[in-house]
C-alpha cells in the first residue's frame, strides 16, 4: 500500500471510509470516553470542538455555549467599523458568565444612593453588589430584593437597606468550593464574599456558580473556575492595541487569523505580538503546507490553524484557484509538526462523520462555522422569509439566520468605516467569501452533544477506548483503516 501522504494527495473529506475494528466499548457515551484533546501547547479541551471566528457564528453567546459543553469559541474581530470595544465587551461577558470565585465582583460604596445602585444592577446585569467603605473593607452586601418598593426619590443610601457586615457570614483568606460549599449549607445562604485579614474584598463565591460547576463537569474553565474563551486578531493596523484590550478582558489565547498565514505579514504581526506580549497563549493561521507549519513554528506559536479553501462559506478556491484539499493538508501538516504544535483542522466539516477524519488525519480540534449556522446561539437577527411547500403548494413563513464568510462581501463592507462604506464599489473589493440564508434550527448545545455521541460511536467502531487511543493506533497502522472510495463507493456511502 502506498504511504499515508501519497494517498491523501488530493483527497477530502468525503474521499475515505474507516474500516470497522472489534469494538471495546460497552457504552456510547461522551461522560464515559475520554475525548480530551490540546488545544494549544499549553491548554487543553475535554472534548474537542471549537466555534469559528465567523461573525454570524461565534460571538459570546456560541462561546458560552461550546465552552460548557467542553470546547472553546473564538470571539471573531467583525465587528461594524472595526472597533475594538464590542468585541472586548464579548470576551468580558464569557468571562463573567460562571465563576467559581469571582475576583472582581461588582461593587458599591456604602455612601451611594439606592438609584446609583439600581443603575449600576441594570447596567451590569447583576442583582448582587458588594458594598465598600472608602477604605475597600466590606461593609455588607445589597441585592436587587432590598430596593423593591423602595422609591427614586426616597433619598435612602445603600447603607440604610444592605445587610450589613455583621450579619454577614464571610470567609477568611483562600476557600475552595468545596470549603465554600460547606460554609453555604451551613450557613444556609446563597452568597460568599471572601476578605483578607484587614476585611478589605478578595472575591465573592455564589452558590448558583457552585451549582453550575457540577451540572457542567466537562466545561472548559481557567484556574478561577471561569469559562475559557479566544479572540481573534489581523495582522495589520490596530491588531496589537487589540490584542492588549482583548487580553485585558481575560482572552485565554489570540489567534492572529488571516486568509494566508504563510506570509511576510503573518511573520511580522508574531513577531510584534511577542516582543509586546511575551508568551501569551497564540494561535496563528491558517496555513496548509509543511512550509507553512514550519514558517509558524518557527516564530513561537503554540497552535497551528489548518485550512486553505474548505470552509462552506468559503469561495477562495473558486475565486484564485489556490488551497489544499483539506485532508491532504492535514497529514501534511501532522507530519511537519509531529507532536510538537496542536492543529486546529479548520473548514469543511458538513457532516458529523467527517470530524473524526479530520481529527484522525491530524487535526487536534476541529473549527467548526456552516456546522453551527442557524442554531440561536450564532449573532445576527433572525429574518422570515415566504417558503413554498412542494407537497401542498402552501405558502409559509420560515425564520432564517444569516451565514457568511468573513471574506464575504458583505462581512468585508460591514469591518470598513463608516465613511469608506459609503464610498466603495462592492464588486472592487475581491470577495472571497458566501453570504447564504440557513434556517432557525434551535439550539447548539444538541448540535454538539450529537457530534459528541457520533464521536463516540466512531472511536468504538476503531476498536479503541478513547479518541487519543484511536489516534495512536490509526498513525502506528493506516492500512487497517482507511478505504479509498471509488466514485460509487462514495455515492453508496454519502448519497442521502
Ligand atoms: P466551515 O466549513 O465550518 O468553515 O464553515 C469555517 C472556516 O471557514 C473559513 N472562512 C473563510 N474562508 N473565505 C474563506 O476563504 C471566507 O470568506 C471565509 N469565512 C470563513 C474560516 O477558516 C472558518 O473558520
Amino acid at each position: 500500500m502506498s504511504s499515508l501522504p501519497d494517498l491523501v494527495r488530493g483527497a477530502t473529506f468525503d474521499d475515505f471510509l474507516f474500516t470497522p475494528q472489534f469494538s471495546v466499548i460497552e457504552r456510547r457515551d461522551p461522560a464515559a470516553i475520554d475525548l480530551s484533546c490540546r488545544l494549544s501547547q499549553r491548554l487543553s479541551l475535554k472534548r474537542p470542538i471549537v466555534s469559528a471566528n465567523m461573525d454570524t457564528i461565534t460571538r459570546s453567546e456560541m462561546a458560552i455555549a461550546v465552552a460548557e459543553e467542553g470546547g472553546i469559541g473564538i470571539i471573531d474581530r467583525g465587528f461594524r467599523n472595526g472597533d475594538i470595544e464590542p468585541q472586548v465587551r464579548e470576551v468580558e461577558k464569557v468571562k463573567r458568565r460562571q465563576h467559581g470565585i469571582i475576583a472582581d465582583p461588582y461593587t458599591i460604596r456604602d455612601s451611594a444612593t439606592l438609584n446609583d445602585a439600581s443603575d449600576a444592577m441594570r447596567r451590569t446585569g447583576v442583582g448582587t453588589l458588594v458594598v465598600l467603605d472608602d477604605a475597600n473593607r466590606v461593609t455588607g452586601l445589597l441585592t436587587a430584593r432590598d430596593l423593591r418598593f423602595t422609591s427614586r426619590t426616597s433619598g435612602l443610601l445603600v447603607r440604610d437597606r444592605m445587610t450589613p457586615r455583621e450579619r454577614l457570614i464571610v470567609s477568611e483568606g483562600v476557600v475552595d468550593g468545596a470549603a465554600a460549599e460547606e460554609v453555604m449549607r451551613t450557613h444556609k445562604i446563597k452568597k460568599l464574599p471572601l476578605v483578607d485579614g484587614d476585611g478589605r474584598l478578595r472575591g465573592l463565591i455564589t452558590a448558583k456558580d457552585l451549582l453550575k460547576q457540577r451540572q457542567l463537569p466537562f466545561a472548559t474553565r481557567d484556574a478561577q473556575g471561569r469559562l475559557r474563551v479566544g479572540a481573534a486578531i489581523g495582522a495589520k493596523g490596530d491588531y496589537l492595541e487589540r490584542a492588549s484590550e482583548l487580553l485585558r478582558a481575560g482572552a485565554d489565547v489570540i489567534v492572529i487569523d488571516i486568509a494566508h498565514g504563510h506570509s511576510v505579514v503573518m511573520g511580522r504581526a508574531i513577531d510584534a505580538f511577542r516582543r509586546q506580549f511575551g508568551d501569551v497563549e497564540l494561535l496563528a493561521g491558517n496555513v496548509a503546507t509543511r512550509e507553512g507549519v514550519q514558517f509558524l513554528i518557527e516564530r513561537g506559536v503554540n497552535g497551528i490553524k489548518v485550512g486553505i479553501g474548505p470552509g462552506g462559506g468559503c469561495t477562495t478556491r473558486l475565486n484564485t484557484n489556490f488551497g489544499v484539499p483539506q485532508l491532504q493538508a492535514l497529514v501534511e501538516c501532522r507530519m511537519a509538526v509531529g507532536d510538537k504544535i496542536p492543529l486546529i483542522a479548520d473548514g469543511g466539516i458538513r457532516r458529523d462523520g467527517a470530524i473524526i477524519e479530520a481529527l484522525l488525519f491530524g487535526g487536534d480540534t476541529v473549527m467548526l462555522g456552516n456546522a453551527f449556522a442557524g442554531t440561536i446561539e450564532t449573532p445576527g437577527d433572525t429574518v422570515h422569509k415566504s417558503v413554498v411547500l412542494p407537497e401542498s403548494q402552501k405558502v409559509v413563513r420560515v425564520p432564517f439566520k444569516v451565514f457568511r464568510g468573513m471574506a464575504s462581501i458583505g462581512a468585508m463592507v460591514d469591518r470598513l468605516d463608516v465613511e469608506d462604506a459609503d464610498t466603495v464599489d462592492v464588486d472592487t473589493l475581491g470577495a472571497e467569501g458566501l453570504e447564504v440564508s440557513v434556517p432557525l434550527r434551535g439550539s447548539a448545545r444538541p448540535v454538539i452533544a450529537g457530534m459528541l455521541k457520533h464521536l463516540t460511536s466512531s472511536i468504538s467502531y476503531g476498536g479503541a477506548a478513547t479518541l487519543g487511543e484511536l489516534k495512536t493506533m490509526f498513525w502506528k497502522n493506516p492500512e487497517r483503516y482507511l478505504i479509498k472510495l471509488s466514485a460509487s463507493g462514495r455515492k453508496e456511502s454519502f448519497d442521502r
